[in-house]
């Protein structure tokens, strides 16, 4: 099931999109924030792929924690996209985000990304042994890579 809470926020992030604010320290800390949700993101990616290449022995407590931790780094998503933070912008520069302008120009593509990877991760939370962590954590790589593909600026 998806988590009604996270969908949400993305629904909203998509809202907020038109928000500004004049203050470049909000901007730039928009842009922490929404980086630190996705360093969690890598962390999250560090527990569960040496468990799929076999590395690793299923754990489901640590799939679990990890995932909590990226939906606590996650949660405040829908706030930290305003005009503000765009790459060509004063707080753009100094955070030295990878945010692509794609991200503004095709909110409805972003928000479809969103909802991809936040359906993807409801769905491994859900997981209940190595067999249905398996089946499940496929979608949920490939949704980082869906949304970076378009909206992140390769390293
Ligand atoms: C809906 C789009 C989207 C999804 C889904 C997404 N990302 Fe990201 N990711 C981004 C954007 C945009 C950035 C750049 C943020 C910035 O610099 O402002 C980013 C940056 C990152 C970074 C670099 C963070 C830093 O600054 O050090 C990592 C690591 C990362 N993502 C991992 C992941 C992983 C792992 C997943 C899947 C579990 C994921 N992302 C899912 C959009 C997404």
């Amino acid at each position: 099931m998806v988590s009604k809470t996270v969908l949400g926020l993305f629904t909203a992030g998509v809202i907020a999109l038109g928000f500004t604010s004049s203050a470049m320290a909000d901007a730039k800390a928009s842009i922490e924030a929404r980086q630190a949700c996705m360093k969690a993101n890598g962390g999250m990616m560090k527990v569960m792929v040496p468990i799929i290449k076999g590395q690793k022995p299923y754990d489901k407590a640590a799939i679990d924690a990890a995932i909590a931790a990226s939906q606590k780094a996650c949660g405040g998503w829908a706030d930290w996209w305003g005009a503000d933070t765009k790459p060509d912008t004063a707080a753009g520069k100094a955070a030295k985000t990878e945010a692509k302008a794609e991200i503004w120009s095709d909110a409805a593509g972003f928000e479809a990304a969103g909802t991809a990877y936040v359906t993807a991760e409801a769905a491994v939370l859900a997981s209940t042994d190595e067999a249905s962590f398996k089946a499940a954590f496929p979608a949920l790589g490939k949704s980082c890579q869906g949304c970076h593909e378009k909206f992140r600026q390769a390293d």
